[in-house]
């Protein structure tokens, strides 16, 4: 067993959409344990900070707008091995890619507007929580 703690966001569209409990469902059926989750607004220095590695791109003034758009609930999520089994159920960046069964497989079609995100690495899934949530907030 390797349990481990991970950062997920429900993004503005997915807000916006209505799927905040669907989503939720989701990670408590698969047996995963919420130690942590607030709803909050995410301006553009928070979006540099979370996004710095993409700062430059193409899409990256579009990303930041984006994620800006709207208010988003942020979430740490703890369980065995939960960086890559989130990455899994989360399913690829691009939702017509993403496989049936997936979070985005199921309920995006857009890569600019794929519903969520979840750390890819373990370090990252510690900034990103940072980012968000005081060591106090998080219930162990
Ligand atoms: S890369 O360059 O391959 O590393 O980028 P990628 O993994 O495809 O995407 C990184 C994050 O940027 C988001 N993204 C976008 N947002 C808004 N508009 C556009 N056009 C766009 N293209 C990519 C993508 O959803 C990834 O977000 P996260 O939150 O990390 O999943």
């Amino acid at each position: 067993m390797v349990l481990q703690r991970t950062f997920v966001m429900i993004k503005p569209d997915g807000v916006r959409r209505g799927l905040i409990g669907e989503i939720i469902g989701r990670l408590e059926r698969k047996g995963l344990k919420i130690v942590a989750m607030k709803m909050t607004r995410i301006d553009k220095q928070i979006a540099h900070k979370l996004y710095e590695e993409h700062v430059g791109k193409p899409f990256f003034n579009d990303l930041v707008e984006y994620i800006g758009s709207g208010p988003v609930v942020c979430m740490v999520i703890e369980g065995d091995e939960v960086v890559k089994v989130m990455r899994t159920m989360i399913g690829a960046t691009d939702p017509k890619e993403a496989l049936p069964g997936t979070v985005r497989g199921d309920l995006a079609m857009s890569k600019g507007e794929n519903v969520i995100h979840a750390s890819d690495a373990e370090e990252k899934a510690k900034k990103e929580m940072s980012l968000f949530f005081s060591p106090s907030e998080i219930i162990g």
